[in-house]
């Protein structure tokens, strides 16, 4: 296993991403880990991250001694590399030259970071993301790649396995960084790489049996793939300690409800609640058009009914949730500053401030992919495991403009239609997220010999792998006409279909 510190950058999951892909566990603790934790921890190698800060900075974050003395390889990143350069003896200056993003490495030394990847002389590309400048390495070390503006792009000390690298590995960017990371845990630190998505199922198991004891555990279901699998995992772990509570608003697609309830209750035996306040949540939508405030009446009505319900059930202890790696990323700022506020994001994120409970969030280390692996692992059948995205206020952010029931059922209808066809297409694995979103344009059309006046809907479909930037998908033109087709043959109160064809950025995937 393998100790990953922290010192707060943005991509240090992504190092543990790597880590695991390549088969290896590893954990990642605060920087200021204790020694005694850090030796208790027991690891064949330690990776320290990069951060944000500047070690030229009084009181700027440091790695305990220990970790220099345990006699096991450490590799240092960004930071890490500058850090354990100022701490073994060598010295760091502040914003001489500062060097973003692409660059090119050179290797000038033969090592065992590099071997069977690189040759001396060879040229590569990686991602840097720095500021600060290291003078002089300490005693021991040598220079093994340069780059223009880091003349210790790479630096090494092969006799006690310490390695520094002022560029990021972990990022994809950096086309060979996978490579080199296995290098560090396989070669160096002698890792065997028989890590498991079946080896993390029992280890976090055993982690919520340890966090929740007896405890009383309630876990928002939203039919999504985050909520199923954390579902999904709390019972296996805790059995009937959990409650599943699924509030239908309303503004769920098709036959979704009715989906979620009888795979969880009827099939997985999952205690669930199942609550209709779709009522509630239209009456206080009627006649909103602001798309904020749409998300804001959403989220706080949502949290009114689990509130509620959550209290009819007696009390509980534990609040579990679906979050993400990149949920926690998007909602923490390590850069400082304020971010603006593109959406208010409603998912259950908003309730334990008031509802006093202790969080359970079993996924918090993974991305998307890494859950549906484990969605699969606990036998979650595949079209729950692999389905898109929905977001939480659900199609009340795809019909711009009032939601009502009419409107509801039409924009329903034309969302069945479209994703058909793309399953009969075979192409839903292939894209992130596809959806209909109905305008509140009208336009005048013809049907037979009759004039029509009706909506019009757009289609959306993307590529992401995070659902941070994204891509519209390219569908043959056949496609896209086969489906317009369809809808405004079926769907009553729809004449005319667009494809939309924005990239996020500019775009957002939803409309509102
Ligand atoms: P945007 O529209 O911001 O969406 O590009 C990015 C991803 O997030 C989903 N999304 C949400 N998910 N609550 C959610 O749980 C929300 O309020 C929300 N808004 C957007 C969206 O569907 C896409 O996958």
């Amino acid at each position: 296993r393998v100790l990953i510190l922290d010192f707060g950058s943005q991509v240090t999951q992504l190092i543990a991403r790597r880590l695991r892909e390549s088969g290896v566990y590893c954990e990642i603790h605060p920087f200021s880990t204790s020694a005694d934790k850090i030796k208790a921890f027991g690891a064949k190698g330690i990776i320290l991250s990069g951060g944000p800060a500047s070690v030229t900075e009084e009181g700027s974050p440091r790695a305990a001694d220990v970790v220099f003395e345990l006699g096991v390889p450490v590799l240092g990143i960004c930071y890490g590399e500058q850090t354990m350069c100022q701490q073994l003896g060598g010295n760091v200056t502040g914003n001489h030259n500062r060097e973003f993003g692409r660059a090119f490495i050179e290797i000038v030394k033969p090592s065992a970071l590099f071997d069977g990847l690189f040759e001396v002389g060879h040229k590569e590309q990686v991602w840097m993301s720095h500021g600060d400048w290291i003078d002089a390495i300490p005693e021991g070390f040598d220079v093994v790649a340069v780059s223009e503006s880091a003349p210790y792009a790479a630096i090494a000390n092969e006799s006690r396995r310490f390695y520094g690298v002022q560029f990021h590995p972990e990022v994809v960017h950096t086309p060979r960084g996978a490579a080199i990371l296995k290098n560090f845990t396989h070669k160096i630190a002698g890792c065997r790489g028989d890590w498991t998505m079946a080896a993390f199922k029992a280890q976090t198991i055993q982690r919520i049996r340890e966090q929740v004891g007896q405890g009383r555990v309630i876990c928002g279901l939203s039919g999504g793939v985050d909520s199923s699998v954390a579902a999904k995992l709390l019972h296996e772990a805790i059995g009937d300690q959990l409650t599943c509570i699924f509030v239908d608003h309303g503004l769920l697609r098709g036959e979704e409800a009715e989906d979620v309830v009888s795979m969880f209750r009827d099939h997985f035996n999952i205690p669930l609640v199942h609550v209709d306040a779709s009522k509630l949540f239209l009456e206080r939508l009627a006649g909103v058009t602001d798309p904020e405030q749409k998300r804001k009446i959403i989220g706080s009505s949502f949290i009114d009914v689990f509130d509620e319900e959550a209290k009819k059930l007696g009390g509980a202890d534990f609040l579990a949730q679906g979050t993400l790696y990149p949920d926690v990323i998007e909602s923490v700022s390590f850069t400082g500053g304020p971010s603006v506020t593109i959406k208010s994001h409603h998912n259950v994120g908003g309730l334990p401030a008031r509802m006093k409970l202790k969080l359970v969030e079993p996924l918090r280390e993974l991305f998307k992919d890494e859950v549906r692996a484990l969605g699969f692992e606990l036998g979650l059948p595949g079209r729950m495991v692999g389905r898109h995205p929905f977001p939480g206020p659900g199609l009340a952010i795809r019909i711009p403009g009032e939601i009502t029931r009419e409107r509801l059922a039409i924009l329903r209808n034309a969302d069945r239609v479209y994703l058909d066809e793309i399953r009969k297409a075979g192409l839903y694995d292939q894209i992130w997220q596809a959806f209909a979103v109905l305008l509140p344009v009208k336009t005048v059309g013809v049907m037979g010999d009759g004039r029509t006046y009706d909506h019009v809907c757009a289609l959306r479909a993307v590529t992401s792998t995070d659902g941070m930037t994204a891509d519209y998908y390219p569908f043959p033109h056949d496609f896209l006409g086969r489906v317009a087709t369809r809808i405004i043959n079926e769907v009553q109160g729809i004449n005319r279909v667009v494809y939309d064809i924005t990239s996020k950025p500019p775009g957002t995937i939803e409309w509102e």
